[in-house]
């Protein structure tokens, strides 16, 4: 069973997909750490071309068994990248690689390979548009701009001004390129987290997904 979580930066899918990958006791995909780590080889050779790097990168996600929930460390070509994809710079060249059609083909194959067997939650812009549009759950999380920036800036320590105003510019470009824009997949359910708690939107989720079970 697969459930997927797309929506803006910010919103906290990262944060919702984790906790509720260990509530279901399903594996968590973090798609976005695989575009940040094609902006990571592209910002180490920028001339390469991004599709070409997005190909040949070897990219694996490692749960941590003694920390349950934590964060999975990501390792690219044999090395452990997990906090250098986290930088505003990386972020920045990850919303520019996405928009390359290249890229896209390329992660999404890496994607679908791995969500094949067992059971997943996916979290990122077009798992329930492109990667997966018949998982059994789809989800659509949102907040207002304002909360968004101000979770991300608490998370980076930086200013919350500065985030939202970059975040914005994110925004745009990733809703309207030409491949696979930021959309809501048809039958999504939209959840709106801005003053909700993360229990709060796990709880919401996890229901859903039970009961998403059920009719499988
Ligand atoms: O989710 P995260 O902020 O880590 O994603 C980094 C960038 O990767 C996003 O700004 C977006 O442009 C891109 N992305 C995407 N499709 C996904 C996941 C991420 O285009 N499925």
């Amino acid at each position: 069973l697969l459930v997927a979580i797309d929506g803006p930066a910010g919103a906290g899918k990262s944060s919702v997909a984790r906790a509720l990958a260990r509530e279901l006791g399903f594996t968590y995909l973090d798609s976005g750490a695989m575009y940040r780590c094609v902006a990571l080889l592209w910002l180490d050779s920028p001339e390469q071309q991004p599709a070409a790097l997005a190909r040949e990168a070897r990219i694996e996600m490692r749960e941590d068994s003694s920390r349950p929930g934590s964060t999975p460390r990501t390792i690219l070509n044999g090395h452990d990248v997990t906090e250098q994809i986290r930088t505003p710079e990386v972020s920045e060249a990850a919303s520019e690689a996405a928009a390359d059609a290249g890229v896209r083909e390329a992660l999404v194959a890496k994607q679908r390979a791995l969500i094949a067997a067992g059971d997943w939650v996916a979290e990122g812009r077009d798992i329930g548009t492109v990667v997966a549009p018949d998982a059994a759950l789809k989800i659509f999380l949102t907040a207002s701009p304002q909360e968004r920036a101000r979770r991300r800036a608490a998370e980076l320590g930086a200013d919350a001004a500065t985030v939202l105003a970059e975040q914005m510019m994110r925004d745009e470009r990733d809703t309207s390129r030409e491949h696979s824009p930021l959309l809501k997949a048809s039958g999504a359910v939209t959840l709106d987290t801005t003053g909700m708690t993360l229990a709060d939107v796990v709880q919401r989720i996890a229901a859903l997904a039970r009961a998403a079970r059920a009719r499988y």
